[in-house]
């Protein structure tokens, strides 16, 4: 199989961090360039954690470049609670000696977008800023996008709020935009994010292992098992974005259905991807009132032991 052609937007991040492993990994994916943003991070921290993590999986030469610094509308709200200061946890990595390029990640993603022979996949892994500049100031970009593979908001239960995800609550005028922009979309959300862990017992296990790469996999993983108090599924090793990888390469793994979404943009609720679960027309279509819902591929349910064991092995730490 030819490589999918795939640009990665980040806020590296714990979980980006070990979606940028797998992706760099995994033989099916040719990472052809990375756009970072503000989010789990401040944007420099994001660059620079990017940048130790491409040494850690020892990739080759990826252009690499910062793009918005703040969300659309609102100021940026890093989440150190989750993801430390730093942006990595407790993992501590030597300053790489790699640069980011000295453009924005708006201009890298259009030129390597123009410049691919075959339509490419964008993988946000990260508040939409990025894509959502993208795709309002070259519109005529979306020609060569196969559609936007996205972390990002949830059918049922929040994080960032009750009912809001971080990646969308972050910048929920720019999650509108992409959901409105005429590529195909995909949600990855937190409905099957917060199912996909490893065991502690495997992650601690990675700890003393052998490779750069497995040590830091298992201090990525033991950081989030560090935040939980209870035993469920959220608490384990979650493995977080790279799920959102896991599905270019494994689809059938995951129980997807095409939906109506929109993205709340006011109130209690901003931020929300509301789901349009229904099996039949409410009042609202009857009457005409849901014209301006977008129809997303949204991840349902996962079998999550599939995806940990893919990116385990996708490591070579299985
Ligand atoms: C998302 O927000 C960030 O904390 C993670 O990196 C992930 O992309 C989960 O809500
Ligand atoms: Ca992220």
């Amino acid at each position: 199989m030819t490589p999918l052609p795939v640009i990665l937007d980040v806020d590296t991040g714990v979980d980006d961090a070990l979606a940028i492993l797998f992706a760099v990994a995994h033989p099916d994916i040719e990472v052809l360039g990375i756009s970072c943003v503000a989010g789990n991070a401040s944007l420099e921290r994001v660059v620079e954690n990017t940048l130790r993590i491409l040494d850690v999986a020892n990739a080759p030469d990826i252009p690499v470049a910062a793009g918005a610094r703040r969300p659309l509308i609102e100021p940026a709200r890093a989440a150190s609670h989750v993801h430390g200061e730093g942006g990595l946890g407790t993992l501590r990595l030597p300053p790489s000696s790699r640069e980011a390029l000295p453009i924005s990640s708006i201009e890298l993603m259009r030129r390597l977008i123009s410049e691919s022979d075959r339509p490419v996949t964008m993988v946000a892994l990260a508040p939409q800023t990025n894509l959502a500049l993208l795709l309002r100031q070259y519109p005529d970009i979306a020609g060569n996008i196969e559609r936007i593979v996205f972390m990002g908001g949830s059918a049922s239960v929040g994080n960032a709020t009750a009912v809001a995800e971080f990646n969308v609550w972050h910048d929920p005028e720019a999650a509108a935009i992409v959901l409105d922009s005429g590529v195909p979309t995909f949600m990855y959300g937190l409905d099957v994010f917060n199912q996909v862990g490893i065991d502690e017992g495997i992650a601690s296990a990675l700890l003393t292992h052998e490779t750069d790469a497995g040590r830091a996999v298992g201090a990525l993983l033991t950081n989030r098992i560090a935040l939980g108090s209870d035993k469920s599924a959220e608490y384990t090793g979650l493995i977080g974005d790279a799920g959102a990888v896991c599905a270019l390469v494994d689809p059938g793994a995951l129980r997807t259905e095409v939906r109506p979404v929109r993205v709340q943009l006011s109130g209690f609720g901003r931020g929300q991807t509301l789901v349009d679960l229904r099996r039949w027309p409410g009042e609202d279509v009857v009457h005409g009132l849901a014209d301006e819902w977008e129809m997303v591929e949204v991840a349902l349910n996962v079998d999550a032991p599939r995806y940990a064991r893919l990116f385990l092995e996708t490591l070579g730490l299985a």
